[in-house]
């Protein structure tokens, strides 16, 4: 369906895409994964022609259509594009925002693309909401509804660019939802995001992009289980596991707290898995372990870890120093609250003090 062939595109200072060959193929959930600034984002906008690529061919169904004679407002028909930002009118009301391009662009009769436009609401859940604005909406709505106005124009392929980065943790849930109803569709779609449970259980298809292009292709279970080539390695164990290391008594807190939490999107934890951790974390670390650690028992070390196979979460805290265990010897409130939390929970000193508590759903 879509051929890229030899695909660049260079700014003054910098080329994210050197080398780009993929062909897209009809009915392709294809999830893009890789770091920031690797040219995820620029390799839709190419797609759709928000970029013109500074040299290489895009066909779409047999026509080129980064050749300068195709007509660029056809083909960004073809391709629906969801934002970070939602990018909804604010002046024009839900339906409004849903009919304006196709009345306007595929001139279907306003009556008739009402009909359709409500059907499309009705689909994401927002029919009650046809006349609500914008800003009467959550994220998670206003990113439905976006949704909803990219079909609307019958694309061929839906392109998403971090449809979920802007979103509370709580309103991640409905929009996935919606996206996996039209992948059981078979509607063609490729998804920049940093959900890697949804990216394994909606595609068929991963695409892992670093130095200069699609570094790896391959299934959800190669890519995330088994992949093939370091960079690719070293990135998904980084998405499964997280370490801190706390070094000295005025620990970071607050910066602990949201790597923990960007962690727990990445790996879609539930708000209460998360919050648990999170509670955890700090009863166990900052409350417990660390008044009691001599100044020789630092640092104390932390990994996270998400197993995708049994749901669960695992952390291990381990540190030197004499024998400690909070569990008995710590503040009770403190311990109290971690054995209430956790699933499992325990203290063993060798070499050195290590707990293990997991968090089982
Ligand atoms: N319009 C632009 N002008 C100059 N540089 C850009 C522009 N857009 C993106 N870049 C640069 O290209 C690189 C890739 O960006 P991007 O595609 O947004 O990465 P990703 O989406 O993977 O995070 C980055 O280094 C970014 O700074
Ligand atoms: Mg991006």
């Amino acid at each position: 369906m879509i051929k890229i062939e030899g695909l660049r595109k260079e700014y003054p200072n910098v080329t994210p895409l050197k080398n780009v060959t993929v062909e897209i193929n009809r009915g392709d959930v294809i999830s893009i994964i890789g770091p920031s600034g690797t040219g995820k984002s620029t390799l839709l906008r190419c797609l759709n022609q928000l970029e013109e690529p500074t040299a290489g061919t895009i066909t779409v169904d047999g026509e080129v259509i980064t050749d300068p004679s195709c007509d660029i407002s056809l083909v960004r028909r073809k391709m629906g594009m969801v934002f970070q930002s939602f990018n909804l009118f604010a002046n024009l009301n839900m339906i409004e925002n849903v009919i304006a391009a196709p009345v306007a662009l595929l001139k279907i009769p306003k009556e008739q693309a009402y009909e359709e436009g409500m059907a499309l609401l009705r689909r994401v859940g927002l029919a009650e909401k046809a006349q609500n604005y914008p800003d009467e909406l959550s994220g998670g709505q206003k990113q439905r509804v976006a949704i909803a106005r990219a079909i609307a124009m019958k694309p061929e392929i839906l392109l998403f660019d971090e449809p979920t980065s802007a979103l509370d943790p709580t309103m991640v849930g409905e929009v996935l939802s919606v996206i996996r109803s039209l992948a059981r569709e078979g509607m063609t779609m490729m998804i920049v995001t940093h959900e890697m449970k949804f990216a394994r259980d909606v595609s068929n298809r991963v695409f892992y992009m670093d130095e200069g292009g699609i570094y790896e292709d391959g299934t959800p279970e190669q890519i995330f289980d088994a992949p093939l080539k370091e960079k690719t390695r070293v990135f998904i164990r980084r998405l499964k596991q997280l370490t801190l290391e706390i070094t000295s008594m005025e620990a970071d807190y607050v910066g602990f707290v949201s790597q923990i939490e960007e962690f727990g999107r990445k790996n879609l934890l539930s708000v209460r898995t998360l919050r648990n951790l999170q509670l955890c974390f700090e009863e166990l670390a900052i409350q417990n372990i660390l008044p009691n650690v001599e100044a020789g028992g630092l640092p104390i070390n932390i990994v996270i870890e998400y197993s995708e196979s049994t749901d669960t979460v695992s952390m291990v805290i381990t540190y030197g120093g004499k024998k400690f265990d909070p569990f008995t010897e710590g503040d009770e409130l403190s311990a109290g609250i971690v054995k209430k939390l956790a699933s499992e929970w325990g203290h063993s000193f060798a070499d050195e003090n290590r707990i293990e508590i997991k968090f089982v759903p």
